[in-house]
Parts: C-alpha cells; sequence; structure tokens
C-alpha cells in the first residue's frame, strides 16, 4: 500500500499551525443559536445523532424538527425516544436538565415522520407548513452512504433528495442557511493538496487533465438518471436488477473519476445544490472518514451503519490518515453555521474536516498502535464477539500492494490453519473462515482506494475558524485536529469505543 506521504508538496509551508494559539475575538456560536429553528435530516444517523445532542447540550436553540422514517406520529416519537433522547449518548444532556428533561425535549426536538425519497420528502401538509414558518437553518445529513448501493437507489437518495430539500429551503420564509453534509471523497481521484472549493456542475474528477478537453463526456446527471431507468427496466428480475444496478453505478463513477457510486453521486448532489441554490447561503461540510467521539458527550461512542451493523469496524482497519472524530467534524460544522448564518452571503462555502494536512497519521504509525493495543488486549471469542485472532500472540501486519498477492496470501492461511485441527478445524468453523474470507476480499475491494490515496484534503477554511474562536469557543467546540493524539485515540478511546459500542464488549471501560 502507499504511503499518503507521497504526495509533493511542502505541506508545513501551506497549513502551518501558529506556535500557542491566539484566540480570536469570536465567531459567536452560542448567540447566533440563541431561539433559532432548526431542521434536520438524518438525524437518526451516526453523525445526525451526535449534531442534535451537541446543538441541544450547549446552545439555547428554539426548536429542531427532526425527519424520522417511521409509519406514523407514534412511532416516530418512539423512535426518537429508543434512539436518542434515552439513549446512553444523550446522557450528558439529561444530568444538565434533570427531572425537566422529558419536558424541555418534548418542547424542543419536534419529530417529523418523513422520507428524503418521496415526494415533499414524505411531510404532510401541516408539518411542512410549520416548518416553512418557522425554520432559520436546514442541515441535510440524509444519505445512503454504502459505498456501492444500487445506482438508481443511489441517484435517488443522494441526488435528487438534496435537489427537493433546496426546492423545499427556497419557500421557507425565515431561512438563514442551508448546510450539507458531503464527504472530502467528492474530490475523486484527483491527487495532491485538495482545496476547500465547490464543484462546478458537468465537471469530472480524473486524475487527468486532458480528459476535461473535448473528447472527454461532460458529467451529466439527467444523462445519468436516463441511463440508469433505462438499464433498470431491462433487469428480468430482482437479483439481475440489483447486480446490474450496482455494477452500472461503479462502471459509471470510475468513468468519471469516483472511487465508487457513493462518492460520484455525492459529489452529483454538491453539483446540483451549487446550481439550484440561487441566493440561498450555503455551507459544504466534507468530512473524511468519521470515526468515534474523542473527547464529548462520550469517548468513543459510535454506532455501526444500519445496514451492516460491522461497517465501522472494518473501515476503521482501512482508513488510516484519513479519519476524524465524529465530535470535532459536529463541532467544525456548527462553527461554520454560527459564521456564515450571520453573514448570510448568497455563497456556496466549502468545510474540509480532515486532518489530513495539518495532523496526518500514517500506516506504519496506525498499525503500530493497533498492534500494541491488540497485544495487550486482544479480542476473545464469546457468542457476542467476532473473533479476529486464532492466535495466542498477535501477528504485525502485512503490507501487499495488489489485490491478488493479498487473496492468495489470506486464502492459503486460513485453508492451513483450518487444516491444522485446531480451532478451525471442523466443517462448519471452514465454511465459516470462507465466509469471512469473501467478505474480508469485499471490503479490501471496497476500500482499496484508500489504501492508495494520494491526496490530502487542505482545511484552510475549518483551519481559520479556529483562529476566529474565542477562548470559551474554542474550550467549548474544539476543532483542533493538531492537538490529536492519535496513539492515544486509537488505544485509550477508538478501539475500545468500537469494542464497547459496536461489538457489545461488555468487558471494556472507555
Ligand atoms: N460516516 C462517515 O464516515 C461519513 C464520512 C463523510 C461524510 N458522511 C456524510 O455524513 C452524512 C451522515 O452520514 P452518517 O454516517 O450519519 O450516515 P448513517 O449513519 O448511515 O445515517 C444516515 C441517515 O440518513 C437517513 N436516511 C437515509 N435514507 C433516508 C430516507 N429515505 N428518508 C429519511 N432519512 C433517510 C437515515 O435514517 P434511518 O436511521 O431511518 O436509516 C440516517 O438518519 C451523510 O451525508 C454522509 O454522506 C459520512
Amino acid at each position: 500500500m502507499s504511503e499518503i506521504a507521497t504526495v509533493k508538496c511542502d505541506l508545513h509551508h501551506i497549513c502551518k499551525v501558529p506556535q500557542g494559539i491566539e484566540y480570536g475575538k469570536g465567531i459567536g456560536i452560542l448567540k447566533f443559536f440563541e431561539g433559532k429553528n432548526i431542521f434536520v435530516t438524518g438525524g437518526t444517523g451516526l453523525l445526525g445523532k451526535v449534531l442534535v445532542e451537541k446543538i441541544l447540550r450547549s446552545t439555547s436553540v428554539g426548536k429542531i424538527y427532526i425527519l424520522v422514517k417511521a409509519d406514523d406520529q407514534e412511532a416516530a416519537v418512539d423512535r426518537i425516544a429508543k434512539e436518542l433522547i434515552n439513549s446512553e449518548l444523550f446522557r450528558c444532556l439529561k444530568e444538565k436538565h434533570g427531572k425537566y428533561y422529558q419536558a424541555y425535549i418534548r418542547e424542543t426536538l419536534i419529530p417529523i415522520v418523513g422520507n428524503i425519497c418521496e415526494p415533499n420528502l414524505g411531510m404532510d401538509f401541516d408539518s411542512a407548513h410549520a416548518i416553512m414558518e418557522d425554520v432559520n437553518v436546514i442541515i441535510e445529513s440524509a444519505a445512503i452512504t454504502t459505498l456501492n448501493e444500487r445506482y438508481d437507489v443511489l441517484l435517488e437518495a443522494n441526488v435528487n433528495s438534496p435537489q427537493q430539500l433546496m426546492r423545499f429551503a427556497k419557500t421557507c420564509k425565515n431561512l438563514e442557511l442551508f448546510v450539507h453534509i458531503s464527504t472530502a471523497y467528492v474530490n475523486g481521484e484527483r491527487e495532491g493538496i485538495i482545496l476547500e472549493k465547490p464543484l462546478i456542475m458537468g465537471e469530472n474528477r480524473r486524475n487527468d487533465d486532458t480528459c476535461n478537453t473535448s473528447p472527454f463526456p461532460r458529467l451529466d446527471i439527467t444523462d445519468e438518471v436516463n441511463l440508469s431507468v433505462s438499464r433498470k427496466q431491462m433487469a428480468s428480475s430482482n437479483y439481475d436488477l440489483t447486480r446490474d444496478m450496482k455494477s452500472l453505478g461503479m462502471e459509471r463513477a470510475n468513468l468519471y473519476g469516483w472511487y465508487n457510486t457513493y462518492h460520484l453521486t455525492k459529489a452529483m448532489a454538491e453539483m446540483v445544490i451549487n446550481e439550484t441554490r440561487g441566493d440561498i447561503p450555503v455551507v459544504v461540510s466534507r468530512p473524511t472518514v468519521i470515526e468515534s467521539c474523542y473527547k464529548e458527550p462520550v469517548p468513543g461512542w459510535i454506532q455501526g451503519n444500519s445496514t451492516n451493523g460491522f461497517k465501522r469496524v472494518p473501515i476503521t482497519f482501512l482508513t488510516n490518515g484519513v479519519m476524524i472524530p465524529l465530535d470535532i467534524v459536529v463541532n467544525g460544522t456548527i462553527a461554520a453555521i454560527a459564521k456564515h448564518g450571520y453573514i448570510q452571503k448568497p455563497e456556496l462555502n466549502v468545510y474540509h474536516m480532515s486532518s489530513s494536512v495539518t495532523n496526518p497519521l500514517r500506516y506504519s504509525e496506525f498499525f503500530e498502535y493497533l498492534y500494541e493495543y491488540f497485544s495487550s488486549e486482544p479480542l476473545v471469542e464469546s457468542e457476542s464477539l467476532i473473533r479476529v485472532n486464532y492466535y495466542d500472540d498477535i501477528e504485525k501486519i502485512k503490507y501487499f500492494d495488489n489485490f491478488n498477492d493479498f487473496s492468495k496470501y489470506t486464502r492459503e492461511e486460513i485453508s492451513r490453519r483450518a487444516g491444522q485441527g485446531n480451532v478451525v478445524g471442523t466443517e462448519k468453523a471452514k465454511k465459516q473462515c470462507r465466509a469471512k474470507i469473501m467478505y474480508a476480499e469485499h471490503l479490501c475491494k471496497m476500500y482499496e482506494f484508500l489504501g492508495h490515496f494520494k491526496a490530502r484534503f487542505h482545511a484552510g477554511n475549518t483551519q481559520k475558524l479556529l483562529y476566529e474562536m474565542s477562548k470559551e469557543e474554542v474550550d467549548n467546540f474544539d476543532i483542533d485536529v493538531s492537538k490529536i493524539e492519535w496513539r492515544k485515540y486509537f488505544q485509550e478511546v477508538h478501539i475500545p469505543g468500537l469494542r464497547k459500542h459496536v461489538l457489545n464488549d461488555r468487558s471494556i471501560h472507555v
């Protein structure tokens, strides 16, 4: 695997962190949020939950309307109660309000039944009307985040929905800001230092300048939607439909210079938002791969993806140098909201939430931290845990620079161990091993791009927010990635957090 360090640039010159921060005059975060009404989509997701919790806990926000997929209002209220307000993540907020907690929540957090893929976002007339009258800020965090999901499904959820939400935003009487949560990987295959620039409708992201000239096809979103519709009609069974739509998405993504369908459709989302925003001020927050909370509200808190409870575990093992703790993304997004909510210029401002320039983490360091951690805290087999280690001793990580070598090695190793008659000797265990190998190979292919990644995300705008913050704001909304101690984060916070919150390992205390 290639190290990110191959980027040819004087990084320190570009993003030097001043020694000893001088605090700024302040952005006015608390003042901005005072009494503001916010509409959030994706508030039941990994990022959305922490964002909602932080705004409730740290500001005097007015109301937060939260779009929830549910059959009816009662089910939406139940979902919010179970997944947010009565969860461990909301413990600090609960303690803050004591016996008034439930009353505070009833008044402040308003569940709205809806679905971003339905007309009018699936909201009933009264709810939509209330939001139109009331809301000052819209935060769009809902998306389908499966990298190789069907093309038609991702076009609907990740491209059509933002367009729909922007149309809705334009009907809101008191709207001050539209916030779109994107991803740093909308930058596609481009290499080197990537600046926080808006994407322009039609551009591709191939790492080859010649392709932006005439022979290369312009990315036309309408054509892409039409293509997916026409291919959809050709499928003769559900199985074919899923297979064809998944491969079509990956094919189109690779053609235009993105690593997968999810990144392509998130890039399209930014393009449609930029194209249709008119004079609505927009903030685009682009995190790298989000990992568990570093400090607040619960260090190590993370949740698995709803479609794959273990998604975060393997991603963690594959995405070094491009990770960012959840609470830092949330604080950065909140600070950007306050800044542009005040300014209210009809611009689109991009914020990379990334440490890859200021405080990069290299593969060698990352794997060393994992090795040290698991050497002293190995995962042990139990009914509720995944067994990752078949040895008494943990082996050092092996590096492969191509998929075939990786696949050959893992297959040989597994059959060798299965033949040793130890824990993996039974037929059932062999079958499980084969399934694990296929899963590992699938993940390896899916996240291969991160191993060969040759870009760093410049985060000058986010850095600027830090310099503008007052001391109180820095204390309450910490976004200083240069202070992340990666060894400590992995060994004391993140990996224990994954074990506790994703693998349900009750022996772990973070
Ligand atoms: N996680 C990362 O590493 C990462 C990195 C960079 C950027 N991002 C971006 O950050 C945002 C949040 O990601 P996440 O990690 O929080 O994702 P997540 O955990 O998968 O949550 C996705 C959210 O979107 C909602 N949603 C999906 N389809 C919907 C629909 N049809 N109608 C209504 N709501 C729907 C989900 O609702 P349900 O709970 O009902 O499914 C959930 O609340 C996304 O825009 C993503 O692209 C994430």
